[in-house]
């Protein structure tokens, strides 16, 4: 299985700075192996179309994925962006991200929702998960893809509080005996280039989901670069 690393820009950078981000990219790129990873980039709704045009031309090893979806398929809902108009722009979508559950009240219902929209069009979910009660209503969707993500460990950067890698393997194993082996756990909360390796040595952890660290392409890169072997 291929190591899957997913840079979530959350709300961040216009299209002139998704494009610049990825020539940053495109410089740097000949410094990590692809084969050894998949990358997947979630930018904004505003920005996916615009890089998905840049992708096809430069032909950079990476897949598109969005932050959020739309538990509904259409109709009177204002500002909602559904699952069959991602599909075709995007291989992945984020769903139940700690930051949505906090600030729009999204409940474990509406996710395992959005996780159905996901399966009838074809695109993979990303489930962020806290806890294993946070799989309740995905543990089935097919080709599931959980993020296991503590909370107080996202976003601290600059203190840097990311879990103890023992405690996330211990846990990316318990998710795996709820979604099957086959299926990709992830860590995310703080990954930076100096911590990455201790994440990917330990067996149950098939990825990373990297917030702030993935902002800046070179430091994007820096992590690549660590997933050699
Ligand atoms: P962080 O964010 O890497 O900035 O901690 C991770 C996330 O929230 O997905």
């Amino acid at each position: 299985m291929r190591y899957l690393i997913v840079a979530n820009w959350k709300l961040n950078k216009t299209i002139s700075e998704a494009i610049e981000w990825l020539k940053e990219f495109g410089i740097q790129k000949t410094e990590f192996r692809s084969q050894n990873v998949k990358i997947v980039v979630c930018p904004s709704f505003t920005v996916l179309s615009e890089l998905q045009r840049e992708l096809k031309k430069t032909k950079l090893p990476i897949k598109l994925g969005a932050q959020n979806v739309s538990q509904f398929e259409k109709g009177q809902y204002t500002g909602e962006v559904s699952a069959g108009m991602l599909q075709g722009l995007v291989n992945y979508v984020i769903i139940g991200h700690s930051e949505i559950r906090k600030h729009f009240g999204e409940t474990d219902q509406i996710i395992s929702e959005k996780a159905k929209q996901c399966e009838k069009y074809g695109i993979t979910p990303i489930l962020c998960a806290s806890n294993l009660d946070q799989l309740r209503g995905c543990e089935k969707a097919k080709d599931l893809v959980v993020a296991y993500e503590p909370l107080e460990a996202i976003s601290t950067e600059g203190e840097f509080h990311p879990d103890d890698p023992d405690h996330a393997n211990e846990i990316a194993g318990k998710i795996k005996e709820i979604i099957g082996s086959k299926n990709r756990v992830l860590y995310g909360g703080s990954v930076h280039k100096d911590n990455v390796k201790y994440f990917a040595a330990r067996k149950n952890i098939d990825g990373l989901l990297v917030g702030q660290a993935s902002l800046d392409a070179e430091r994007f890169v820096e992590i690549l670069k660590k997933m050699k072997n």
